[in-house]
């Protein structure tokens, strides 16, 4: 109910329960209480959740600097500098705070939920600047996969998409999202990266938007997000 609600996703939920912050009809929850939205108070911090909030959902072209999270204990600026307080929204998933790129921000938790979590494989689309050359080699063991901690992780694809001087462009794109995965892998097959960002989530193509600015989703967009993750729509949007 919270997460339907738009306060996060299911995960930072739960948090938020066993955290003791949500409270029915008065009385504090934990996990797996039940409750009826239609006739009792459900409260996170005192203030009332709304079961039927507007949907919203936003493209953010994120500029580096800015760290994915909704508030950072060391006081960096955060991606939620850059779009309005309210309503409000919550990243779907992470870009590394030297990545730039597209970042979508919304406060429908089913969808954001869906599009991270790794059974559904969206895709992710990354334009890496390296320098030097897209050694053969290298290209290789990125298809093959590579041992990282969490295990083996490989791309779906990668390309060359120019090069100039002694830099070389590449796209990359995955299915999964480890922590630092583009930057990892690369490092591991010994591709210098000097610039990283992500240009595509699943239907959805970061297009031409500047750094720092952000942009509602057409309803013909987010109805794509809901084909790629087997839903099939949600009930009101606005943008
Ligand atoms: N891979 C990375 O290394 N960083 C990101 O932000 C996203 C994917």
């Amino acid at each position: 109910m919270l997460a339907a609600a738009g306060i996060g996703s299911r995960r930072a939920c739960e948090e938020l329960i066993a955290a003791g912050r949500v409270a029915v009809d008065g009385e504090v929850v934990t996990l797996g209480a039940k409750a009826d939205p239609a006739s009792q108070v459900i409260t996170v911090d005192g203030e009332r959740i709304h079961s039927n909030p507007t949907l919203i959902y936003l493209l953010l072209n994120k500029p580096t600097g800015y760290v994915t999270t909704v508030t950072d204990p060391q006081g960096r600026p955060t991606v939620m500098d850059l779009v309005p307080a309210s309503p409000r929204v919550y990243p779907v998933g992470r870009l590394d705070r030297d990545t730039e790129g597209l970042l979508l921000l919304t406060n429908d938790g089913e969808l954001a939920n869906r599009l991270v979590h790794p059974s559904y494989e969206i895709e992710k689309a990354y334009v890496a600047q390296i320098r030097g050359p897209a050694k053969r080699r290298a290209v290789r063991q990125l298809l093959d996969g590579i041992q990282i901690e969490e295990g083996v992780v490989r791309v779906r694809s990668v390309r060359e998409l120019g090069a100039s001087g002694d830099k070389t462009l590449i796209e990359i794109v995955l299915a999964e999202g480890k922590k630092r995965q583009v930057r990892r892998m690369l490092q591991a097959v010994g591709l210098p990266l000097e610039r990283l960002a992500r240009v595509r989530v699943g239907p959805l193509p970061l297009g031409d938007i500047n750094p720092g600015k952000f942009r509602p989703l057409t309803g013909a967009e987010v109805q794509a997000l809901y084909l790629a993750v087997g839903m099939s729509g949600p009930a009101s949007a606005a943008s």
